[in-house]
């Protein structure tokens, strides 16, 4: 009998030093993983020497069943806590309808998203200034446009037809993005981190629902479906560093285009190349934003002609283009209406009646403000109405918010942004 005290006290003993272990275990790594997290936020501590480790282990959980997945984040939670750049180029034509809808479907989607913007100086650039209310402003780069010489081997690649500014305006075009990528290198090189995804899109986007997180593929490049005029729909792209490098540079890879014997490539067409001819593969997804544009098309579209959406279209329209309208079209007429049109190029899916079209053959129409208003909501409506009525005074003080948040500042003064737009209020 007095045996078995020993006996219970030795497996005892065992059992505390095996439960030691798993306490250890169960308690260290959430914790490890925390602090991994934690420190890439805060690139200023020291820990942030960590990334890399970071990203092997993000990356080795998107490629499969590993460990890390399934037991504490699953693939979208580690989506959503990762470090993106938002890349945002275009000029600011109907920021006030497009502005507050990227704000909150992307940017406050993720919080360790930071914005990158690169736009032409022009008379509606002061409509910038609603980016005082974006989470996390690392640089912004507002230039003033100009002409871009031509080298040979962009005449020998590009085409002019289709192109509103032929050449000259795929060039600008290009600029912008490119422009956008050497932007977010620079910074992160100045912060001695990298993004692990970079989601490149356009300041005309509309966007009706948040980005997915189900859109971050490592190793593809994400594009809209849809829209893809002999090539790819290049309107939006998501991607890790490698893709986005290899998407991104638009213009520095044109000789190599030229090399493989590439020639009267449209915008489209150029991107598709660029990656097919770098290995980089990719993948169409139907995404939840449309172009808001004022260009005029003939309706109903032909062939070759372009359809434009009603911006109340429940979508998604995967970067279609669209105004707010009185749906000239929907059901059984948009459906005849889009089996006209041919695949390969203005094409998009329209499916349990996603797509309403207008009649874009004129301006926008009458009343568009009360209509944009009823599809946005109250908050977005106001935003509009801020920027429709705001006063130089007000551009200044916003801008100035603006400036102090962001990181990096490469812009004209905020007296010329907002003279140039608003001279006459
Ligand atoms: C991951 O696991 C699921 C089932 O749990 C399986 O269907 C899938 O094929 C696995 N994927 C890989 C890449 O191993
Ligand atoms: C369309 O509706 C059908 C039936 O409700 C559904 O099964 C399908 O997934 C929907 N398609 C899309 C693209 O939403
Ligand atoms: C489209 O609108 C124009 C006016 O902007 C009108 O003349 C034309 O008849 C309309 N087309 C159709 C098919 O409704």
């Amino acid at each position: 009998m007095q045996g078995s005290p020993k006996k219970i006290a030795m497996p005892f003993a065992k059992w505390v030093s095996c439960l030691d272990w798993r306490w250890l275990l169960f308690i260290g790594s959430p914790l490890f993983l925390f602090v991994v997290f934690f420190s890439t936020s805060f690139p200023s501590t020291p820990l942030s020497s960590l990334w890399p480790l970071r990203r092997f282990i993000i990356s080795h959980a998107f490629q499969g069943n590993s460990t890390f997945n399934g037991d504490f984040l699953s693939k979208d939670q580690l989506v959503v806590r990762s470090r993106i750049a938002v890349c945002l180029v275009g000029g600011a034509r109907r920021f006030e309808l497009t502005g507050p809808s990227i704000i909150d479907n992307i940017l406050k989607q993720y919080p360790n998203s930071d914005l990158f913007l690169h736009s032409p100086l022009d008379k509606d650039a002061f409509k910038f200034s609603l980016l005082k209310n974006a989470p996390r402003v690392a640089s912004v780069r507002i230039f003033q446009p100009q002409p871009l010489p031509q080298t040979e081997s962009e005449t020998r690649v590009l085409t002019a037809l289709n192109s509103p500014n032929a050449i000259q305006g795929l060039l600008q075009y290009f600029n912008l993005v490119e422009g956008c990528l050497t932007m977010i290198k620079s910074y992160e090189a100045k912060k001695n981190f990298k993004y692990d995804w970079i989601v490149r899109t356009r300041v005309d986007g509309y966007w009706n629902r948040p980005l997915d997180p189900e859109h971050f593929i490592a190793g593809e490049y994400v594009v809209p479906e849809g829209s893809s005029y002999g090539g790819l729909n290049d309107r939006l792209g998501i991607g890790d560093q490698r893709t986005s490098t290899v998407a991104l540079s638009r213009l520095s890879l044109i000789p190599a285009l030229d090399s493989a014997g590439f020639h009267s490539l449209n915008s489209e067409t150029a991107f598709k190349a660029q990656l097919t001819t770098h290995g980089v593969s990719y993948v169409t997804k139907r995404l939840p934003f449309c172009v808001v544009s004022d260009r005029r098309y003939d309706f109903p579209p032909s062939e070759f002609g372009v359809p434009v959406a009603a911006l109340s279209s429940p979508g998604p329209l995967s970067g279609a283009k669209c105004r707010p309208c009185r749906a000239a079209c929907k059901g059984e007429c948009a459906e005849r209406a889009m089996a006209v049109l041919n695949r390969g190029w203005s094409w998009t899916r329209l499916e349990n009646g996603s797509l309403r079209l207008c009649n874009a053959s004129g301006g926008w129409e009458e009343g568009w403000q009360a209509r944009f208003d009823k599809v946005a909501g109250k908050k977005f409506a106001a935003t509009r109405k801020r920027i429709q009525s705001m006063k130089l005074e007000d551009c200044l003080r916003d801008f100035k918010i603006l400036q102090k948040r962001a990181v990096t500042w490469d812009a004209p003064p905020a007296t010329e942004i907002c003279t140039l737009g608003l001279a006459h209020t």
